[in-house]
């Protein structure tokens, strides 16, 4: 038998050796593993905003609309993030006094924004349009998860291109009447069908068929 090793190499080289090799893989499964884990994506993590505004309270609590506030989520590719104008509509009665609320009345005051730090972010070379998944049926909740129960806002999804090919390749499961993309608590069952029978028909009413091509996405 071909001998791998030298004679002079003793025990304990080899089993370094190995060992190296074994490091070395463990170490990249242990980079993709972390590239994967909530800890790189953001999943999950309330993240801190100079005022602790929460969808919980204002939309589970008040029942406001998305709309209210993410005022050009129908008509544009960006959703879009309330001036203070929007809060003090409210806000320079209810809560006027709070310490909580200081940097939205300074805000006020100044002329200058809120400088709240973005939840999600693609990178630039990626393109996403709110507007086309709104008339098409899909739900604010499909993407961004129970909005509605976080006292800080979180990414629910990675937000990844698999993720994003996932429902292109498969929309059907994630539709809903376009009526319904507002609202929080809609349930398939609502609609009265079979769920095979609700999807068909809201591919062929919507005319459904999200593309996978590179060019839809990267522009
Ligand atoms: C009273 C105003 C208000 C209403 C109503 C409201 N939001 Fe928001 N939303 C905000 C503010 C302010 C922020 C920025 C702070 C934050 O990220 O929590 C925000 C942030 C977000 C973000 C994260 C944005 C980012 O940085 O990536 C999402 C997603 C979101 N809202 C979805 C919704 C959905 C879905 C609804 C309806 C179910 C809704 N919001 C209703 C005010 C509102
Ligand atoms: C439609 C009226 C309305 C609007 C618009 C509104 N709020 Fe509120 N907000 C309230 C009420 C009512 C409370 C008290 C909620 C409670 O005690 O449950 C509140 C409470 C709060 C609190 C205290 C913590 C909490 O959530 O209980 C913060 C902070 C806050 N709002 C920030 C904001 C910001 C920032 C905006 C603008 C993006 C905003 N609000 C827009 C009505 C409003
Ligand atoms: C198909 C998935 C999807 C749906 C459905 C969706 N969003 Fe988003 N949302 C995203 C992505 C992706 C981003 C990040 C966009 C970026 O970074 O350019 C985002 C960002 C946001 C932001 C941050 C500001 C902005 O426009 O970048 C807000 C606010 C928001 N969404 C609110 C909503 C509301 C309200 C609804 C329901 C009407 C909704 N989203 C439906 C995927 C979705
Ligand atoms: C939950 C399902 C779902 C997810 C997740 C999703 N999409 Fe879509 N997307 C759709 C549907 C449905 C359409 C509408 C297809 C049609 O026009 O029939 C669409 C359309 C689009 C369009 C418009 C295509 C065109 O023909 O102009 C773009 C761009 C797009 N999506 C980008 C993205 C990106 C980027 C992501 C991930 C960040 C994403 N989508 C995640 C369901 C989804
Ligand atoms: C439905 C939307 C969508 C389509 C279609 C799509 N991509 Fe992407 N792609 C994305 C998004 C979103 C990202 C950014 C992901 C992130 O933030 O990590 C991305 C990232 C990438 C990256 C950077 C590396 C990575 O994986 O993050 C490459 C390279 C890429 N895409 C190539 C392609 C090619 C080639 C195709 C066609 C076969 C394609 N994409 C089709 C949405 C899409």
């Amino acid at each position: 038998m071909a001998q791998v090793f030298h004679k002079s190499f003793n025990t304990l080289s080899r089993v370094s050796l190995f060992g190296a090799v074994f490091f070395a893989a463990g170490g990249l499964w242990l980079m993709g593993a972390v590239n994967r884990s909530p800890y790189m994506t953001g999943v999950g993590e309330a993240v801190d905003q100079p005022v602790p505004f929460s969808h919980a309270h204002h939309v589970g609590g008040l029942g406001l609309d998305c709309r209210y506030c993410h005022t050009s989520v129908e008509e544009a590719a960006s959703a879009g993030i309330p001036s203070t104008k929007t809060c003090m509509t409210c806000h320079s009665m209810v809560w006027s006094d709070a310490p909580l609320l200081e940097p939205v009345r300074t805000s006020w005051r100044d002329d200058s924004s809120i400088g709240w730090v973005r939840v999600h972010d693609l990178p630039d070379f990626a393109y996403f349009d709110h507007s086309i998944h709104v008339a098409k049926g899909v739900g604010c909740v499909e993407c961004h998860g129970p909005i509605d129960r976080m006292p800080l806002t979180w990414r629910q999804n990675t937000l990844n291109m698999e993720w994003c090919l996932g429902c292109h390749r498969d929309p059907g499961p994630h539709l809903r009447p376009p009526s319904k993309v507002f609202d929080v608590h809609w349930k398939p069952e609502d609609e009265g069908l079979e769920r095979s029978e609700l999807m068909r028909k809201l591919i062929a009413e919507q005319g459904v068929h999200p593309s996978t091509n590179c060019s839809v996405c990267h522009r």
